[in-house]
């Protein structure tokens, strides 16, 4: 049986962690969270200087958990508290958890944004509360001055301070600061703050900035580097906030518009490799410039970066010849993370500023989807999630707590509107919605920078400084979408060319014909081959998820998240139709926005995130899908509407889809059998 509790001990449970515990009448809050191994920000030490240890007091009584939680189980504010309270304005409700100490039983809530300076707050960013528990602390400490008796060097006293109030017992300093250590001891007054670098348990904490007085603010970026573009957020290392966001294009483009085409550039040119590193890493050094402006910070505040991005781009940054990626087995120089100084990758922020670089999952699975995957957490779940990131590579995740398989699709740049006749990047003018009506085929459209229909008054007026200038992405999925359901293109995606006689939207083009989206000029149309170079695009996606579900042994899947800008603006029920992703609740789909980006900063802002990738990414189980030989079936079936053979239940539930229409390759002749396809004849041959 066990003993009954000690009667002066309370029981204290900290929110959102769930971690609870037993501590004597009188410790502080701050104390207790240590013991449970809660995080709880604290700089200046337990001084009540700082105000980063804010905590709440829950009050009511929490039946799940056996608690009465009440304001009176906790100690009246003190003359410390209230000094800061006075000087800095605590908000209402808010306790200095260094100071408050446990009167009763406590249900305490661990704010993650206990912000003290006025700082410009980014909405733009994804406002999800990350728990932190980062890389870089910073530590207020008061150093013993140097008496001539204990011969004890500057340096020795300020880390004997660290290990006596903070704890550190093994720890190291960066070479750049024993230079500036007595002066900075000096004009701090024997008092400093102190950035410590404490990633891996086990390692050796690290000294890697030293600032005379208390210094009660730090910060981190955290950056996306995309093909096409690159993106960087400044957060706050002690509140957690974003305070600046920047994005610029990646300046590689014009060594080369896709990845492949960049490895080429690299294998052909001898320095090749050194031009395009230089010009990322400039580009980069850019937006720090940016971020740094807005958030009217100094660059030496800046003491850790996290970086993502994918196989290629990874390699670029760090300096690494990216030819093993050009062809199989698609070697990575390195998969596992990265941790090098800002110096070493010609990064100017603090001299002793880190930054850590995400594992990659694959030689076609990078950083990026590592990130995703940490942001999406489909490890962390019983439901079979798949997460898509649509770009020139589609990269795959399919898992749940027990298993994740990732895998890369060669999906070409359809989606991102080349390789389309009126295609383009997503820009003002570009057509990103349609409508078709199903009786007069007549359509409707907006535009990037429009909010009016194109059939509503004022549209043209509106759209006059743009024009109507092509299709971007997420319009070219939608228009063919519906010109599937509206039956001009059968489940084939062949162009019905008898429609022409009722419609005059549907012309003739050499053999086929082509739709008539916009008469204006420029005269926007979609044409045959528009619909076959998306149709092999959402083929290739989908036999890469088709793989893993295979894999995975199942046949549906329960969560589907759309990462990147393209999934932000497609519309998931049009990316059904088309059998881009396979049947499901359409209110369990979902655009998850720069998920990387939101990747990185939970990697920035919590090394146990750092760990949890690293463990991930370990057992993800890698599918090539180019050595698959069941791809090459599911890429024909996938070619239809939605799809040849897979049933989308749940999407004929809630859109109508059309009767099956079936048509030759030319338009001609509706509702015949058409000729099964070389490859559709083989397929069926394997089966
Ligand atoms: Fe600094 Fe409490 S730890 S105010």
């Amino acid at each position: 049986m066990n003993a009954p509790p000690n009667i002066t001990e309370h029981l204290v449970l900290f929110m959102p962690s769930g971690k609870r515990g037993r501590f004597a009448k009188g410790t502080t809050i701050l104390d207790a969270a240590r013991q449970l191994g809660v995080y709880v920000e604290s700089v200046c030490g337990g001084r009540a200087t700082c105000g980063r240890c804010q905590i709440e007091v829950q009050e009511g009584h929490f039946a799940k958990h056996k608690i009465s939680s009440s304001r009176d189980s906790i100690s009246a504010v003190g003359p410390k508290e209230a000094r800061y309270a006075e000087k800095r304005a605590l908000p209402a409700g808010r306790r200095l958890s260094c100071s408050a100490t446990i009167e009763g039983d406590l249900v305490v809530d661990v704010p993650q944004d206990a912000i003290v300076n006025a700082q410009v707050v980014r909405k733009d960013a994804d406002a999800r509360v990350i728990e932190r528990y980062p890389a870089v602390q910073l530590c207020y400490v008061e150093v013993d001055e140097p008496d001539m008796h204990k011969p004890l060097g500057d340096l020795d006293r300020l880390k004997a301070a660290l290990h006596r109030e903070w704890g550190f017992a093994r720890l190291e300093a960066d070479t750049h600061l024993i230079g500036d250590v007595q002066s900075i001891l000096r004009q701090g007054e024997w008092a400093v703050t102190a950035a410590i670098h404490h990633d891996e348990e086990g390692d050796a904490a690290r000294i890697i900035a030293l600032w005379p007085g208390l210094k009660n603010e730090a910060y981190g970026i955290a950056c996306d580097i995309g093909s096409t573009t690159i993106a960087m957020h400044l957060v706050s290392l002690l509140s957690g906030r974003v305070v600046a966001s920047a994005g610029a294009s990646n300046p590689q483009i014009r060594f080369g518009e896709d990845l492949m085409s960049r490895v080429s550039y690299v294998m052909m040119n001898p320095d090749g490799r050194q031009a395009m590193t230089k010009a990322v890493r400039q580009e980069v050094s850019k937006l720090v410039d940016k971020v740094v402006a807005e958030g009217n910070i100094q660059r030496a505040d800046i003491l850790d970066a996290v970086f993502v991005g994918n196989p290629i781009m990874h390699h670029l940054f760090l300096g690494i010849d990216p030819s093993e990626l050009g062809g199989a087995p698609f070697a990575l120089a390195v998969s596992g993370a990265v941790n090098a100084r800002a110096g070493e990758l010609r990064l100017a922020l603090n001299p002793g500023a880190r930054t850590y670089v995400l594992p990659c999952i694959a030689g076609h699975v990078g950083a990026d989807a590592a990130a995703v995957t940490l942001s999406e957490g489909p490890h962390r779940q019983d439901e079979m999630m798949l997460i898509v990131d649509v770009g020139t590579n589609a990269e795959i995740v399919l898992g749940d707590r027990r298993r994740v398989v990732a895998a890369s699709s060669p999906t070409g740049p359809a989606f991102e509107g080349a390789e389309i006749s009126s295609g383009q990047r997503a820009a003002p003018g570009a057509i990103e919605r349609v409508r078709i009506d199903r009786e007069t085929l007549e359509p409707r459209f907006r535009v990037i920078g429009c909010d009016l229909w194109s059939d509503e008054p004022g549209f043209a007026e509106a759209v006059e400084a743009t024009g109507v200038s092509g299709i971007c992405g997420s319009g070219i999925i939608e228009v063919i979408a519906e010109m599937y359901l509206s039956g001009i293109i059968s489940e084939d995606g062949v162009i019905d060319g008898a429609l022409a006689l009722k419609s005059p939207r549907i012309v003739a083009d050499g053999r086929t014909f082509s739709y008539v989206l916009s008469e204006a000029t420029p005269r926007i149309t979609v044409t045959q081959n528009d619909v076959r170079a998306i149709q092999l695009a959402k083929a290739a996606l989908y036999a890469g998820t088709k793989l893993l579900m295979e894999k995975q042994g199942v046949e549906t899947v329960d969560t589907i998240r759309f990462a990147g800008a393209f999934g932000s603006f497609i519309d998931p029920s049009y990316a059904m139709v088309l059998g881009l992703i396979p049947d499901c609740d359409l209110e369990k789909v979902s655009a998850v926005g720069n998920a990387a980006g939101t990747g990185a900063r939970m990697a920035l802002l919590n090394r146990n995130h750092r760990r949890e990738i690293e463990e991930t990414v370990h057992r993800i189980e890698k599918i090539e899908t180019a050595l698959e030989p069941k791809f090459q079936e599911h890429f024909v079936y996938a070619m239809a509407l939605p799809n040849k053979v897979d049933p989308f239940p749940r999407l004929a539930a809630q859109v109508k889809l059309p009767p099956r229409k079936v048509l030759d390759g030319e338009g001609g002749g509706t509702e015949r059998p058409r000729r099964r396809s070389r490859e559709e004849r083989m397929a069926r041959r394997r089966r």
